[in-house]
């Protein structure tokens, strides 16, 4: 087990109950995604896990991965606007503490940028960039450290469809060639299932676990096909019972 939490819960100093209780436990290299509704939990679960958020006393988490080796994907790219994708990607390093030197970053950097498909546009500027690479270059600036633990919260949703499903085989199959433990939030159950190994359903706030599925049958490389495969489609329908079995009826 990498990461794990026992009676896991999350108020606001409002009394809001953000998270409901919850249980879990992650083997190093699974690849889970987190599905629910929105306003349920997601966002403060995945910030929790990665340490940027405290839970409730009486809650119990357990991280094993070493310190420090946790990268975060927001929905926005958020890179600095007077810094080369280059330069943003290096900025992760300089903010380690054990960086070498800057032969050594930049080398890492163009290494990173090259593993995400944009090895020829190290120079460019954000403002340079479509959404997608901007995004691609958000992921090379995460996977730079060489992270145990990646979370990404709905990195992709606010991209086009053929883009998103680039980038969702890119991360795949990146995945794959160098292991560690992804927690991938989203609101996409299509994404989910494309993506994952181990699907999340929460309930409407307070967010419950109310599934945690595992997609045994479908194949390990997974590219945008798969989607009309009879196996994919089956998971997608299970994931979508599941929540619409706990989603509360909006007023
Ligand atoms: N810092 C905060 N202070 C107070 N309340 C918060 C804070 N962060 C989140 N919340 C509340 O906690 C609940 C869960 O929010 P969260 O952002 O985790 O949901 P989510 O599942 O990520 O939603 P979405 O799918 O819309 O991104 C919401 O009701 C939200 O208003
Ligand atoms: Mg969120």
């Amino acid at each position: 087990m990498i990461l794990g939490g026992r009676a896991l819960r999350k108020t606001f100093a409002s009394e809001l109950r953000a998270l409901a209780p919850i249980d879990f436990a992650v083997e190093r290299g699974e690849f889970v995604a987190l599905v629910g509704p929105s306003g349920c939990g997601k966002s403060t679960l995945l910030r929790i896990l990665a340490g940027l958020d405290q839970p409730d006393e009486a809650s119990s988490l357990e991280n094993r991965a070493n310190p420090g080796r946790a990268s975060f994907v927001f929905q926005e790219a958020a890179l600095l606007p007077w810094r080369s994708a280059l330069g943003n990607v290096e900025l992760a390093i300089e903010l380690d503490a054990k960086a070498a030197s800057s032969e050594a970053r930049r080398f890492r950097a163009r290494d990173a940028l090259a593993r995400v498909g944009l090895a020829d546009f190290a120079a460019r500027f954000p403002h340079e960039l479509s959404g997608g690479m901007k995004m691609r270059v958000s992921l090379a600036r995460a996977l730079v450290t060489d992270p145990e633990l990646l979370f990404l919260d709905e990195p992709f949703g606010a991209l086009d469809e053929f883009t998103r499903l680039d980038l969702d085989e890119d991360l795949r199959s990146l995945w794959r060639e160098r292991g560690g433990t992804v927690f991938f939030v989203t609101h996409s159950i299509e994404e989910a299932v494309l993506l994952a190994d181990r699907v999340w359903v929460f309930s409407s706030r307070p967010g419950r676990l109310v599934l945690d599925h595992r997609l045994a049958g479908l194949p390990a490389e997974r590219k945008r096909e798969l989607r009309r495969d009879p196996r994919y489609r089956q998971e997608v329908e299970t994931i979508e019972a599941a929540l619409a079995r706990h989603r509360e009826p909006r007023a």
